[in-house]
């Protein structure tokens, strides 16, 4: 692969909040998570536990979720603790949101529109996949949760390489004990988050928005 091309590859993957409802077929499945198997891991434990839902499980997954969600209930195996954000990295979570809801024309108020919206995070933005990512507990858990990082951007970049998209979802890993109760997963497993994914529906420009980065200069500092 030349250097052009995985620069474009980078830069034009997005979140993408809604999907068509075409299916991927079982082979162009196998190939992405083929593709994400390669993902590197603390000693190459490999210890993403991927929990694939589509068709009715993923619908049934759907309604169970949702039910929590409006029932304000939450089951998470990690906390998700953004609330404590600062400074600049409040400052970026405020831009995302403005940004957002800018691409979508709902205004600030707008309080039926914001819980709609929330509401689609748990109909997995009408993705036809969604994988849930669980893991096994060593120690505090980072590094696990890193190699589970790594897993999720190669699924994103197989899937942006291949003309499909997807969206990781904090969001989903909120309701770890619904989500390990429908599926059965063993209790000892602890879930991150999920990434639903499809075909990315073409008429849909809000639901993606190019965000922009910060320069290195905020990330990187240089030593000779
Ligand atoms: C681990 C992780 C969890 C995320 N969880 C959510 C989520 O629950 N809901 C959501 O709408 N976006 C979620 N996102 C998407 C981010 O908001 C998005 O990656 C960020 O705003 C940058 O936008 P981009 O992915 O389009 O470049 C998550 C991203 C990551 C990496």
């Amino acid at each position: 692969m030349s250097t052009a091309s995985f620069h474009e590859l980078v830069r034009q993957r997005r979140s993408v909040r809604k999907y068509l409802p075409t299916p991927l077929s079982n082979d162009q499945l196998k190939e992405v998570l083929e593709d994400a198997q390669w993902s590197p891991s603390n000693c190459n434990i490999q210890p993403w536990q991927v929990h694939l839902v589509s068709g009715a499980t993923k619908d049934k997954l759907s309604e169970a979720l949702k039910a929590e969600h409006l029932a304000g209930r939450t089951s998470e195996d990690f906390w998700f603790d953004h609330a404590g954000y600062e400074g600049v990295y409040l400052e970026r979570m405020m831009h995302m949101g403005q940004k957002r809801n800018e691409a979508l024309n709902i205004a600030r108020d707008d309080q039926a529109r914001r819980d709609e919206e929330m509401l689609r995070q748990f109909e997995f933005f009408g993705a036809p996949h969604a994988a849930l990512l669980f893991m096994p507990v060593f120690g505090d858990s980072v590094r696990t949760a890193g190699d589970l990082g790594m897993y999720g951007q190669t699924l994103l970049l197989s899937l942006t390489a291949r003309g499909y998209a997807g969206i990781p979802q904090t969001l989903l890993g909120m309701h770890a004990g619904v989500i390990r109760e429908v599926l059965g997963v063993p209790e000892e497993m602890k879930m991150l988050y999920g990434i639903s994914f499809g075909h990315p529906d073409p008429e849909a420009t809000g639901y993606s928005v190019n965000l922009g980065r910060a320069p290195i200069s905020d990330n990187v500092r240089f030593y000779d």
